[in-house]
Parts: C-alpha cells; structure tokens; sequence
C-alpha cells in the first residue's frame, strides 16, 4: 500500500517514521512538487492544490486535523481538486477534546471568579473586592455539538454553571440544555438568550461564516464575554471591537484568526479585554493521529467503512 505525506513548516521524518512503526509494510513518501505516481492514501495538512493535479488513484485523504476548511476551500476555488472517488476523512478528537476542554474551562473560571479584572486591577496596584458572578446565572452557551464541542459542553458542565448546546441537528446530552436549527432562526434565538459565556466550536463553512457578529452579540446578556476557539472566519473583527467599546461584550480569549499568526499591527494586540492565544487550543498530537488514522487504514484495506468521512458538500 502506497501512502503520500504532507505536512508543511514541521520535521517529517517523526511522522513517517511513526507512521511506518503503525503500518509495517507500507511505502510511504513524503510528497515534493513534480511526484504524481500512485498512492492509494495521503495523509495531509493544508496540502498544495498539486498534491491532487495527477490520476494517482488515492481511496482516502486523512486530514490532519479536525477542520477540513482548508482543503475544502481548493474544492471550492478550484472545483475538481479533490479526486471524486477519494473519502475524506478528518481527526475526531484523537487527544484535542481533553486539550479543548481545559482551555474553555480555563476561559469560563478566570471570567466567572474576574480573574481579568483583578489582572487589570493589579496593574493599576488597586485592591477592591469585585462582587462575583453568581453561578446560576452565569450561563454558558457552547456553538456547535460535535466531537469537541459535546466533550467541552460536558466538561463546563462539572463547573457548577448552566451550559446549553446548538447544532444543526437535535442532540440529547445529559444535564445541557440542548438547541438545534439554522443559524440565525428563532431557536437559535432562544439558545442566545441570556448567554453569558459564547463558545464557539462550529466548523468553517460557508452557512457559519461571521456567525459571531453584532446581531449574535446582541442577543446575549448584556457585558458576555466570547470564547473562540473554531476558526477565525466566524468572527466579523470589527463588530467585536465596537461591542467590546459599547459594553455589549465584556472581554473575549481568541484561539483562531481571519490571518494567522496574527499581524503585528492589528488592532486586537492592543485590546486589554482580548486575550490572545496562538491557534494552541488544541493541538494534533503525533501519536494518537497516528493511531487513529493507521486503524482507519488498515479498516479501509479490509474494504469496511470508517467514520470521521466528511460530507463534502455540508462542509464538515
Ligand atoms: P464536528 O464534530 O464536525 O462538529 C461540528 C458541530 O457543529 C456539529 O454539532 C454540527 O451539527 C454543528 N454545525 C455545523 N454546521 C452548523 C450550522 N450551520 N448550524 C448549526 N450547527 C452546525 O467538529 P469538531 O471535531 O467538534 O470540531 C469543530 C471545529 O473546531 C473544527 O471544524 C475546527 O475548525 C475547530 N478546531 C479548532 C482547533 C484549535 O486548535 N483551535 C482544534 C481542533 C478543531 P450536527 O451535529 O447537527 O452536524
Ligand atoms: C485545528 O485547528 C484543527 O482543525 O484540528
């Protein structure tokens, strides 16, 4: 079995290594420009459009990572990139759930105990008592219900607050309040409602794009603050600015960004209310990856089917 590898600004090598360890046997390549022999598999992350230019005869593209946007946006420009019969086939959790969670559980303690405003405090030497956000009503609203955002859900739900969940499609997960719909209707109104904390864990489609803008934010309670951890798409940067400015928001932790790393003259390095992270949320951990996608292959040469295959024209 012929598999191609390609993962760009990272040592190849631990990962073909790795992945020769998980499937012994397998010929596997590191991809260069100008190679368009067979492969049955790639296994890739934010591949060129020339990876897919030859007839190589691939069965299935393993991304590396949870989001596919970025491959699914060639197919988009370029309608045809992605070999017609090839699955595409993207991590579910394989070790970023856990990651996911402690990073939104650390967001959702440091605005529930003020741990931002006492930061701003200290760097004016101020010491006054803040009143805390009571529990019950410190309501946390997580976008998306999938491989990460039901495990994050749960995982805020073990804080002691009120957590609600939207997806597109109706879900049941114990003890979270549960909302399914198009963006933008009235049950997604009703999941917005009096949100005090917005967690966004939605893929990157064309239908959830700038989904976090000013009429999204002005249907949560007043002063909430914002957690994205998705994609910088979702967020129309302008309209948190000015709802930052008017109170409607009280502060945000961003993960992702429209341009990432994020330019050095961008107006959110000099917002104090926005902390910033670099897309470090949760990362592709090399081993569990690896595992993950050796058994989908091994599965896959059996001829069974595999889950974590993406609805191409859904987006995700
Ligand atoms: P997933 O399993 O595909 O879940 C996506 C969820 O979003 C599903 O619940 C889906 O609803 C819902 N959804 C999609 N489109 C919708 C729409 N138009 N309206 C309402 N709900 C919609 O994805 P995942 O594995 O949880 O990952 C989510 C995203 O996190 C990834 O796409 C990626 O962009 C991002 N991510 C970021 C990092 C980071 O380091 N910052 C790391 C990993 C992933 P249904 O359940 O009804 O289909
Ligand atoms: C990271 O952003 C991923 O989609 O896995």
């Amino acid at each position: 079995m012929k598999i191609l590898f390609w993962l760009p600004q990272a040592d190849a090598s631990a990962w073909l290594a790795g992945l020769a360890r998980a499937l012994p046997g397998a010929d596997l390549r590191e991809w260069q420009p100008g190679d368009d022999a067979p492969a049955d598999f790639a296994v890739v992350w934010h591949p060129p459009r020339e990876l897919f230019a030859a007839p190589r005869g691939l069965r299935a593209v393993f991304n590396l990572g949870a989001g596919v946007d970025a491959i699914l946006a060639l197919e988009r420009e370029h309608p045809g990139t992605l070999p017609p019969d090839a699955q595409l086939v993207r991590l579910e959790d394989s070790g970023m759930a856990p990651q996911m969670a402690e990073y939104v559980q650390h967001a959702v303690l440091r605005y529930l105990r003020r741990f931002d405003d006492y930061a701003r405090q200290q760097a004016r030497r101020e010491w006054h008592v803040l009143a805390p956000h009571p529990h019950e009503t410190f309501t946390v609203g997580v976008l998306g219900l999938g491989v990460l955002g039901a495990q994050v859900a749960r995982a805020v739900a073990s804080l002691g607050v009120p957590v609600r969940g939207f997806s597109r499609s109706a879900k049941t997960i114990d003890g979270i309040e549960t909302f399914s719909g198009e963006l933008h209707g009235p049950s997604f109104d009703a999941f917005l409602d009096d949100v005090k904390v917005l967690v966004n864990l939605l893929p990157a489609t064309p239908d959830t794009e700038d989904v976090l803008n000013a009429q999204t934010f002005g249907k949560l309670a007043r002063g909430a603050y914002l957690v994205n951890v998705a994609r910088g798409t979702h967020l129309v940067e302008q309209d948190l600015l000015d709802a930052l400015a008017n109170g409607t928001l009280a502060a945000a932790t961003l993960d992702v960004f429209r341009t990432e790393p994020l330019p050095q003259d961008h107006p959110f390095w000099q917002e104090p209310r926005i902390t910033i992270t670099p897309h470090s949320s949760a990362l592709t951990l090399r081993d569990e990856a690896i595992s993950q996608i050796a058994d989908k292959i091994e599965a896959l040469a059996r001829g069974e089917t595999v889950s974590g295959v993406v609805h191409v024209k859904r987006g995700y």
